[in-house]
């Protein structure tokens, strides 16, 4: 009788169970996603913060639903330096796109300007950069933001008190326009900064400087800061001495998980939201890669969060 050797039999159904699963991979598209139309350089400039985390996150899910794109990612961890050198090899390497959330505006100016005129789409997220030599921006109007805490703050205060301002990152643009829009929303009335310095976005350093503020001052009655982590290390800082319940914290960006969940726990009086603005990156980008004209700017509306509206969703900055 004719016999198949069980080894060969084993051997050959192998093979052939190779080939079917590549063949059914090629016809349901996946082999699509191996090889993208186009690639997109991502520069962040740091992933220590969380909005950042959740900024990469939003921009993976919006391109998770398109096959035709890849999204590198790169992290410069808060180096502005760094930043612009993974520009440049993004440039290098060729990508279709490059979305860049830059540190700082100026250092970062000369790398983006020079891929923008090599013909390759910049889109510039959440901080800008100086000139035009890019294709379009996505943030919320920080001056907006900064003038809406000023007027929220003057409203609940009575328009009266010591105030001290932690500010994001000065050669950021964020900083210097929530900066320029809270000292407009609080003009002419009788709220005064009493202390003010750069605590460059970061918890830890907030909380230094509120400790020295806390000791030069023994009347706060609200800390305005650029950002939640900000104000969380201020609320730490007065924690420990024994005088959070005596002011007001009032923070920006609002994650869910952050700002949110500190107005909810009583920490923070309010949180204005900063949308990441990724989701909206992700959907520009293919635009532009789809030889459609985008706009120069897209302004990404924000919404404060207080105790009194955070269980029901916040409401509308105007
Ligand atoms: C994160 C962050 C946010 C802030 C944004 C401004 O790096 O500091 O907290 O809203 O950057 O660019």
């Amino acid at each position: 009788m004719w016999r198949i050797p069980l080894r060969n039999l084993i051997f050959d159904n192998w093979r052939i169970a190779l080939l079917v699963v590549c063949l059914v991979a090629r016809l349901t598209g996946q082999s699509y996603s191996q090889n993208p139309r186009w690639t997109i350089g991502m520069s962040q400039c740091n992933l220590g913060e969380p909005w950042r985390v959740q900024m990469n996150a939003d921009i993976k899910k919006a391109a998770e639903a398109h096959p035709e794109i890849r999204v590198v990612f790169k992290d410069a961890q808060n180096d502005a330096l760094r930043q612009g050198a993974h520009i440049d090899e993004f440039v290098r390497a060729g990508v279709s796109l490059i979305i860049v959330s830059p540190k700082e505006a100026a250092p970062l100016t000369r790398p983006v300007q020079e891929a923008h005129q090599k013909g390759i789409p910049v889109i510039v997220l959440d901080r800008r950069v100086l000139g035009d030599q890019y294709t379009c921006f996505i943030g919320a109007d920080n001056r907006k933001i900064g003038r809406a805490a000023g007027r929220w703050i003057a409203a609940t205060t009575g328009g009266k008190g010591n105030v001290v301002e932690l500010k994001g990152l000065m050669t950021s643009t964020p900083g210097q326009d929530r900066h320029r829009g809270f000292r407009e929303g609080i003009e002419g009335l009788e709220l005064k900064v009493v202390f003010e310095a750069d605590m460059k976005w970061l918890e830890p350093n907030a909380r230094k400087e509120m400790e020295s503020a806390l000791t030069r001052f023994g009347d706060i009655a609200v800390v305005y800061a650029h950002n939640d982590p900000g104000a969380h290390g201020a609320w730490v800082a007065a924690r420990a001495a024994g005088r959070e319940k005596s002011m007001l914290f009032v923070g920006i960006d609002a994650l869910p998980h952050e700002g949110q969940m500190y107005v909810r726990q009583g920490i923070l009086a309010a949180s204005f939201e900063y949308p990441t603005g990724g989701a909206e990156a992700v959907q520009t980008a293919l635009e532009i890669l789809n030889g459609k004209t985008v706009p120069r700017e897209v302004v990404l509306p924000s919404r404060v969060y207080t105790q009194k509206n955070v269980n029901t969703g916040g409401e509308l900055v105007h």
